[in-house]
């Protein structure tokens, strides 16, 4: 299996998320995003997610190749936890993004807070579905998500129960 560690959002991690502003990586989410925008997410993700936390994925040479996290939401009236991720083309196609959304289903469910993870990616976006596979999740259903808030599209709902071992 692919040799990842997954480090809590730090300081200076700003330009990691910066390399990550861009097309390739943003194409499902949204476009890139302004240089505010991507500073605002960068002072939220550094302050802590309320109940969730962000992630930097570094390689065994220290090397980040990308991001990952949960979050907590409310889905069909109940309360879970959503996941995100995105890997710098460079690193992709080398099981970057599964090694680390397994360890932050570990992390998510050490806190012991929500049952259910969910991810949401594109129907269009095959390598995120592939790795929502890959990392256990069972897929529910095509739904409408809102992403960006606003925005409409069509998503595939998946779901990992946190309380199974
Ligand atoms: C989604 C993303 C994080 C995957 O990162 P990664 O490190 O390349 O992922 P992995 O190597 O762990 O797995 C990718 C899987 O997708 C598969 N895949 C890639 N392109 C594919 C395609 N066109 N059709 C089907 N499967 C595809 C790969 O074959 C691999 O599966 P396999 O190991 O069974 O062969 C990366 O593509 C990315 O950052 N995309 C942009 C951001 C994004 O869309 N994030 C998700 C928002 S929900």
């Amino acid at each position: 299996m692919t040799d990842v560690r997954i480090a809590p959002w730090g300081e200076d991690d700003l330009e990691l998320l910066r390399r990550l502003n861009q097309p390739a990586v943003r194409a499902h989410t949204g476009g890139p995003e302004t240089d505010e925008q991507v500073f605002a997410r960068h002072v939220r993700y550094t302050g802590g997610v309320a109940d969730g936390q962000m992630y930097a994925i570094v390689l065994p040479d220290g090397v980040q190749a990308g991001s990952v996290g949960y979050w907590p939401r409310v889905w069909r009236d109940e309360p879970v936890y959503e996941m995100g991720w995105a890997v710098l083309p460079e690193f992709q196609g080398r099981g970057v993004a599964t090694a680390a959304v397994r360890a932050t289903v570990d992390a998510a469910r050490a806190r012991g807070g929500r049952r259910w993870a969910h991810a949401y990616p594109s129907v269009d976006n095959p390598p995120s579905n592939a790795v929502c596979r890959k990392a256990g999740f069972e897929l529910l259903g095509p739904v409408d998500f809102e992403y960006p808030p606003g925005q409409l599209m069509r998503s595939n709902d998946w779901r990992l129960d946190l309380s199974a071992r």
